[in-house]
């Protein structure tokens, strides 16, 4: 099985920390280690082999870096002249994969989650694998909580067992109504976006629901060729390759989509109130990091970097104070942060 981790976002919902030089899964957000490096520590070598990296080229030596750090070694590193999302994404990983190795069994990990029970994460990935060694592509399913609108839903037969069941339905991002109808209903999983299938499962299915994306990959990697120890593309052809997620692209379509429950302390750290939830608070529910002043505050979250923060009668607030920018916002509105982001890149 060889882990195949995307870490070509640009997590800007997590800004003014993440930036697109510097997005957050090379950022230490939760203990000492960075979320890529998590996501790496999780799988250990002896059990689960290399890992094969897929990041823009702009984060290479950063990647380098971060792996040099945890002394782990990569199977190859695939940059990425710019992002076209994960399915492309994944495709060019399959493709070289099934060039480099024999095992062809790919677990497909995003390189910017949280999860807190790795032996329960691992009892998951064996059960995963019965499946995927069938040829099925298997999506690692969260009982969800709340009526999340950023996540993928899934709806299956039997969400209250461990075993891989059939998809009967997938859903990317509903609408908040839906999301409380499917919350409501019991029947439906989260979408973890990890996934697990053989690279020539993928490739065929790719293949027929995205020729396009098949076709530029596959072109873009007939002339590719090394920089130092990365792998780089021809991105002339890679321009033209479809912007699509492996969700919308591939696992909406597939008959041959299976779930497989993980119960293991799951989280995406993908805005500033998941990391608020994510981690302990004081008595009055608040987060602070760095220096920061408050009174009469409650349930609010402060990150500084470089200067002092006093907060006085507020309540669900975040204030992230970085050297060059600060977020002051409703706990309950971080999700519209992408919205900022990319007003804000409009303007430059
Ligand atoms: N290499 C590469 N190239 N990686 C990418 C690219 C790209 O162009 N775009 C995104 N990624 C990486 C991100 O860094 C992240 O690790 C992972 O792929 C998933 O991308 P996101 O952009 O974070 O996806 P999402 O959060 O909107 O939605 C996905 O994840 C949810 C769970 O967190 C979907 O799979 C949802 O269905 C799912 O619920
Ligand atoms: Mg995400």
């Amino acid at each position: 099985m060889i882990p195949v981790i995307l870490s070509g976002g640009s997590g800007s919902r997590l800004w003014p920390l993440s930036r697109k030089q510097y997005p957050k899964q090379f950022l230490n957000l939760l203990g000492e280690h960075t979320l890529l490096q998590q996501t790496v520590m999780r799988l250990p070598e002896k059990q689960f082999g290399k890992p094969f990296l897929v990041c823009n080229q702009l984060h290479r030596f950063i990647v380098r870096e971060q792996m040099q750090h945890i002394k782990r070694s990569t199977h190859s590193v695939l940059l990425e002249p710019f992002g076209r999302n994960t399915a492309p994404a994944v495709a060019l990983s399959a493709m070289l994969i099934l060039e480099e190795q024999d095992d062809d069994l790919m677990l497909v990990l995003p390189a910017d989650h949280v999860i807190r029970d790795v032996p329960a994460f691992h009892a998951a990935l064996e059960r995963g694998r019965v499946a995927a060694e069938q040829g099925k592509l298997v999506l690692f399913g969260i009982v969800p909580t709340a009526p999340e609108t950023g996540y993928g839903y899934v709806k299956s037969h039997n969400v209250n067992g461990m075993e891989a069941v059939p998809v009967e339905r997938f859903v990317e991002k509903p609408d908040r109504a839906t999301a409380i109808n499917f919350l409501a209903s019991g029947d439906y999983f989260w979408n973890s976006g990890i996934f697990m299938f053989k690279a020539s499962r993928y490739l065929q299915e790719l293949k027929k629901f995205q020729p396009y994306i098949y076709d530029n990959c596959q072109l873009s990697l007939e002339r590719k060729f090394r920089d130092l120890d990365f792998w780089r593309i021809d991105p002339d052809s890679f321009a033209f390759c479809p912007d699509d997620s492996i969700d919308y692209a591939i696992m909406e379509k597939t008959d041959d989509a299976v779930v497989v429950p993980l119960q293991a302390g799951w989280s995406d750290v993908g805005s500033w109130s998941a990391l608020w939830e994510e981690q302990d608070k004081d008595e009055n529910f608040n987060l602070v990091k760095g220096e920061a002043e408050l009174i009469d505050t409650g349930h609010s979250y402060v990150h500084t970097t470089h200067r002092l923060v006093s907060l006085i009668g507020m309540q669900d607030t975040v204030v992230i104070e970085t050297k060059d920018a600060v977020l002051v916002a409703n706990i309950n509105k971080v999700q519209d942060v992408k919205q900022l982001v990319k007003q804000l890149e409009k303007e430059d």
